[in-house]
Parts: structure tokens; sequence; C-alpha cells
């Protein structure tokens, strides 16, 4: 909802998602997006995944650190919905239903190529679970697209401990590169693809042009 008594109509609620390979740039994108939009007098809710809740937060912790082979595919699948689930009931939508515009750091689009493609090609389960205990898309999803070369030395210069699906290597950020690509093509209404090999302020411009045209479009 926007503030300030223009709009009080709690549909003004969004769910925008930020997607991308490791290192590409989303979580700074998604930040730079929620603080134009609150100094634009939007109440914002940024939030990421896995996580994004008390629950979800200590279920990433399950999922991000340790062996990369620690779970089988299906079970990180399972684990990832459990952690959506959580976040979806506690953060997403309450936020939702009070107008708000929640931005969140990676969502279902993860799970479709990183389990869903990359690490298997499990992609009728990924529906499937996503049908049944999900069910909804974001309104608007932004994919930072970035050569994973660039974009792999990025994240790994962060070291922050939770490598654990940056150390599946090269070779799979390749993969996962393409999936989101082909995701966006069969997508073509709510996947924006963004260039990401351009400066943080470029990118963020483009983002919120994009994002104050759907919002405008969509205003009665
Ligand atoms: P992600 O959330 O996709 O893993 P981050 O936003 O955390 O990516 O960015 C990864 C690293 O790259 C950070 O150190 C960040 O400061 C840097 N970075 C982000 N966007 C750019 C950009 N457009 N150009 C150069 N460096 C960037
Ligand atoms: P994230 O914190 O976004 O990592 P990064 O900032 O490096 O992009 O996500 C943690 C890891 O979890 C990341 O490697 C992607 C992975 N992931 C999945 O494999 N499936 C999912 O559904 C989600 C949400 C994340």
């Amino acid at each position: 909802m926007r503030k300030g008594g223009k709009f009080t109509d709690s549909n003004n609620g969004a769910l925008v998602s930020f997607e991308g390979i490791d290192g590409s740039g989303k979580s700074t994108q998604a930040r730079a997006l929620a603080q134009t939009l609150q100094d634009r007098g939007y109440d914002v809710v940024l939030t990421r995944e896995p996580g994004g809740a008390v629950g979800a937060e200590a279920i990433r912790r399950l999922l991000v650190e340790g062996d990369p082979d620690r779970w089988s595919a299906e079970t990180e699948i399972l684990l990832f919905n459990a952690a959506r689930r959580d976040h979806l009931e506690k953060t997403i939508l309450p936020a939702l239903a009070s107008g708000k515009i929640v931005i969140t750091d990676r969502f279902a689009d993860s799970t479709r190529i990183y389990q869903g493609a990359a690490r298997a090609s499990l992609r009728p389960l990924v529906d499937k679970l996503h049908a049944l205990v999900i069910g909804i898309e974001p309104d608007l999803t932004f994919l930072i697209d970035m050569n994973p070369k660039a974009a792999l030395a990025r994240g790994l210069a962060r070291r922050s401990g939770e490598d654990r699906f940056e150390e599946l290597g090269l070779e799979f950020q390749e993969r996962l590169h393409h999936g989101f690509l082909d995701l966006a093509r069969d997508n073509p209404g709510r996947i924006r693809v963004v260039d990401g090999a351009r400066p943080v302020a470029e990118i963020s411009t483009d983002v919120a042009h994009q994002m104050q045209d759907w919002l405008k479009a969509r205003t009665p």
C-alpha cells in the first residue's frame, strides 16, 4: 500500500522476486529497489530465501552450510519448500495482506532451476510440490543475468561460510545460467531479464524504471 493516504486498497500489495546465479548481484539490487520504493513512500518488506522467517532461517543453515553432497536433490526440494512455506506463512502473506510490497531475494524459480534443472532433472517434482504447498508466483521477477565466470569470482570473493552451492563450480553455474534464461523465455510476462554486467547504479535505475512502469500499469 502506498503511504500518505492516496491508495487505501490493501490489494496494492505486490510480491517481487530477484533471481540469478550466485554472485550475480541480486542482493545488491534487491536492497537498492527496496530503498528506492521506500523513498517514494511505499511500504516495503525486504526478505530473502532460503530464510525470511525464524523457522525458515533455521532451515537455511541446514541448506547452505556443509558438504555439497550433504543432501540429495529430493531432500533439498523438501527442505527448500519447508523453508518457503514458513516464509510465506510468517512473512510474505501477512505483508501482502496489509498492502506492502514484498521484495524477496530468491523465490520458487531458484528451486525450479537449482534442484529442478541444474542439480538434477526433477522439474515435475518441484512443480507438483510447489502447487501443493506454495501455490503463488511473484507478480514480477527480475532475473539479474550475469556471466558465470565473473559472478563466481564475485561470489567466492565474499567467503561467507555459506558456500555449499558455490563450491559446485563453474560448470554448475553455467547450467544455472542457461536454466534461468530458459525460464525467463517461458515466462515473458513475469520475468524481466536485466543485464547484470553493468555498474550497480545503472542496473538499479533500470530495475526501478521497470518497477515504476509496472506499478503505474496496475494502478486503477
Ligand atoms: P548475489 O546476491 O547475487 O549473490 P551480491 O549482490 O551479494 O550478489 O553481489 C556479489 C558481490 O558482487 C558483492 O561483493 C557485491 O558488492 C558485488 N557486486 C554486486 N553488483 C555488482 C556490480 N553491478 N558490479 C560490480 N560488483 C557488484
Ligand atoms: P543465496 O543466499 O541467495 O546465495 P547467493 O547470495 O550466493 O546467491 O542462496 C543460498 C544458496 O541456496 C544459493 O547457492 C542458491 C541456493 N538455493 C537453491 O538451491 N534452491 C532454492 O530454492 C533457493 C531459494 C536457493
